[in-house]
């Protein structure tokens, strides 16, 4: 490892264009050994060819054959022997690819995810990834937005528990020797983009970006991460890529973050058509001016900051100072002493896809899926039954399980529901596909096709496979539905309008009901979609999310009961998708449908559609039922520097052993600003043996009141607040307490 001195000599030892060139980030055709395969993209980009050779970091390239080849072959031509860098999207998972972070919030396990991500980072590392574009910490309010797939969902709380342990386990306590890297994004507050459409305005006030918005991004950057990505969307109409304010002022003066900034895709360029730069000189003046350290994929930096500084109009300092960032994350890494930080074949063979690992991944699997729906205890189906079992729908034998972000996972390797399920009950399960994900794919356009071969289905075929459906369900005892979103509705550039399922599988999903037969739904989203026109149809509904390599063996230990579901939605089910955004930690606003002293009508309520959600944050059903008695407190009050102690029995008033998550919601009843009806602030897991009984206590203290006031400074107010308990944000016991000053 190089000391600050040594770093700063080195810094010392660059020419302006070898400084320029450590901020500058390509994709892996520019590192093509073939000089003739790099003019294309060179040309394409406009970038300086000099600056190809000088550039400090590479995208998305991996596997320990490849980025040992194209580290040798960089450092060959390094006058520094400066080690190349290599960034990629691990972001929930590599090899062995998780739930989704919407699904595995709902797990209520940081623990677990701290574990699973510290396997994440050792299959990276054996591929030569150095640094992940992970964890995203955008709070989601909206599930129209696509892009909710990544996020941890709409509580700032539970977001920050699950920040801390994902940086931790991706980077470890020795970045040098295990480990990668991690840049967490989209600094800030991508996730409320207006309407849901990705890439689109974000608008809201400093105390709400404050209040909801930040603190995941804050608590990572206490975790250690080690970089930061800005968000597209603007902050306060200024976008993130060049807002001084967000980028100096909180992250590195408020919260003293040190580490290098990586912009998003061709984020820089991007200030042109967002129309604060007239020209690419004058976004990569403001990108580094505002602290932008690391240029994603275009040539802005490449191609003028060397005149910039030349001209005077930018200081050489900042990009020194920049330079520095990027030189100290590599040290960090430890690349001065191992460019190639132990990859190779032989360490991906180790740790690619090892049993643990998928032992984990199904673990958080089990405890991500949610139980939405029991009628009459349809669930679980005995696993030594003679029931014959229908599993009908486009995902009943589908690989497409593991979402828009697993860039590293091989969905050939992820068993299909239909795999999993038989090898549980053998042929008592038959599977028909039912109908297509999409009648019509030509909206995804060509990136979104599932090579169907034509966009659309014509209506032969779709009744074709209809027929065959119904057939298979008529010779059943359950018929389980495998439906969900198109695998590319969601993700980036995922936004919908309508979050209904398609409607080719509703129309087959009520076809099936018309049998008669008991059904089980099973939904695959990347959101929480609309299911309350299909509810009805299910007397048993399962959330699986896209959940991962060993998703479909997790569903296959609910479905059969080898696990009892314990899934607690991290963000709302809405009733409809006008509702959006729809979260639980609202404002009660001076006309609540519920208590307002106003008549019906002229209350905060649609005419068309309830006020309530479907599902309720933190919901979620168990195989058993739980009890809820004698919530207690220590004291009425808590005094600034005291504590209070709440608890509460829990019972398994059941038959089966299960998990229960117990969240506890604060709320301040009077505040210098309005103050959200509940605030989660704590949760437990606890096992219970049928008949079993369990205190739970919790702690709170005066840190846990504070907020952004209104002279937006931060900090608690004494006065009223209610202190709730109870298996979901909308099923809760409440207590008084008074905080005094
Ligand atoms: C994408 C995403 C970002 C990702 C980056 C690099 O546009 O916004 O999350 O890390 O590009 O792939």
């Amino acid at each position: 490892m190089k000391t600050e001195t040594e770093l700063r000599e080195l810094l010392a030892s660059l020419t302006l264009e070898e400084k320029v060139g450590q901020l500058v980030q390509l994709s892996g055709e520019f590192f093509s050994d073939d000089e003739g395969l790099k003019t294309g993209p060179t040309q394409k980009l406009g970038i300086d060819p000099t600056m190809v050779e000088l550039a400090g970091s590479v995208l998305n390239v991996a596997g320990a054959e490849k980025t040992r080849a194209v580290q040798e072959a960089y450092l060959a031509k390094s006058r520094h022997k400066i080690p190349l860098l290599f960034m990629n999207d691990v972001v929930y998972g590599c090899k062995t690819v998780l739930p989704i972070p919407l699904g595995f919030a709902a797990s209520w396990d940081p623990d677990l995810v701290r574990e699973c991500y510290a396997g994440a980072a050792e299959e990276a590392r054996a591929m030569g990834i150095h640094v992940t574009f992970a964890p995203m910490l955008d709070l989601v309010r909206d599930a129209r937005w696509g892009r909710s797939l990544e996020s941890t969902g709409e509580d700032p709380w539970l977001t920050s528990v699950y920040a801390r342990a994902m940086v931790e386990g991706l980077q470890g306590d020795d970045l040098a020797r295990a480990g990668i890297a991690s840049c967490i994004k989209h600094f800030a507050g991508y996730g409320a983009v207006e309407a849901g459409r990705d890439y689109n305005t974000v608008d809201m006030s400093e105390r709400r970006l404050r209040e909801m918005y930040l603190p995941p991004y804050r608590a990572a950057v206490e975790a250690g991460c080690r970089a930061v990505m800005p968000s597209f969307n603007v902050i306060d109409e200024v976008p993130s890529t060049a807002n001084t304010w967000l980028l100096r002022d909180v992250l590195r003066g408020e919260w003293g973050f040190d580490g290098a900034v990586v912009t998003d895709y061709a984020a820089i360029s991007e200030l042109v058509p967002h129309g604060v730069a007239a020209d690419d000189a004058e976004a990569a003046r403001l990108a580094l001016e505002a602290g932008v350290d690391v240029d994603m994929k275009t040539a802005c930096y490449a191609n003028n900051l060397c005149d910039l500084v030349r001209s005077g109009a930018v200081d050489e300092a900042l990009v020194d100072e920049a330079c520095l960032r990027v030189l100290t994350l590599k040290n960090d890494l430890g690349l001065f002493d191992d460019p190639y930080r132990g990859a190779s074949p032989a360490e991906e063979e180790r740790t690619f896809l090892t049993d643990e690992k998928r032992a984990r991944a199904r673990k958080l699997a089990d405890e991500s899926i949610v139980l939405l729906k029991n009628e009459h205890d349809l669930l679980p189906l005995d696993p030594q039954g003679e029931g014959r079992i229908a599993l009908i729908g486009p995902y009943a034998a589908s690989h497409a399980l593991i979402g828009l972000w697993a860039v590293q996972g091989d969905p050939a390797s992820v068993p299909t529901l239909a795999e999993a399920l038989t090898e549980i009950a053998g042929d008592r399960v038959t599977c028909a596909q039912g109908s297509p994900y999409l009648v019509d794919e030509s909206s995804l356009g060509f990136f979104g096709r599932s090579g169907a071969g034509d966009a659309a289905w014509d209506e032969d075929s779709l009744g074709a496979l209809r027929e065959e459906a119904l057939a298979v369900a008529r010779k059943a005892d359950v018929v389980i539905m495998a439906l969900g979103e198109h695998p590319m509705e969601s993700g980036e550039g995922g936004s919908k309008a309508d979050l209904r399922l398609p409607a080719i599988q509703r129309e087959l999903l009520r076809a099936v009901h018309a049998l008669g037969k008991p059904v089980v739904g099973v939904i695959f989203s990347g959101r929480t979609p609309v299911l309350s026109d299909i509810a009805p149809w299910c007397d048993a509904l399962i959330e699986a999310w896209f959940p991962g390599t060993e998703g479909t063996h997790a569903l296959a230990d609910i479905l059969f009961g080898v696990v009892n579901p314990s899934g607690r939605t991290a963000m709302t089910f809405p009733y409809a998708t006008g509702q959006e955004p729809l979260y639980y930690n609202a404002f009660n606003t001076g006309r609540p449908e519920k208590t307002s002293g106003h008549t019906n009508r002229f209350t905060s309520r649609y005419v068309d559609c309830p006020t309530d959600p479907l599902y309720p944050f933190g919901y979620g059903l168990s195989y058993t039922t739980f009890a809820y008695e004698n919530l207690r407190a220590s004291s009425e009050t808590l005094t600034a520097d005291g504590t209070l102690e709440v608890s509460v029995d829990v019972t398994n008033t059941g038959r089966m052993a299960g998990d229960e998550v117990v969240q506890l919601y604060v709320r301040d009843l009077v505040g210098s600003v309005v103050r959200p009806v509940k605030e989660l602030k704590g949760f437990e897991r606890v096992h219970l043996e049928p008949g079993e009984r369990r205190t739970v206590s919790f702690t709170i203290d005066e840190p846990m009141l504070r907020f952004w006031r209104r002279d937006l400074t931060f900090g608690s107010e004494p006065g009223a607040f209610e202190v709730m308990v109870g298996p979901h944000s909308a099923e809760v016991q409440t207590l008084p307490f008074t905080l005094v000053a």
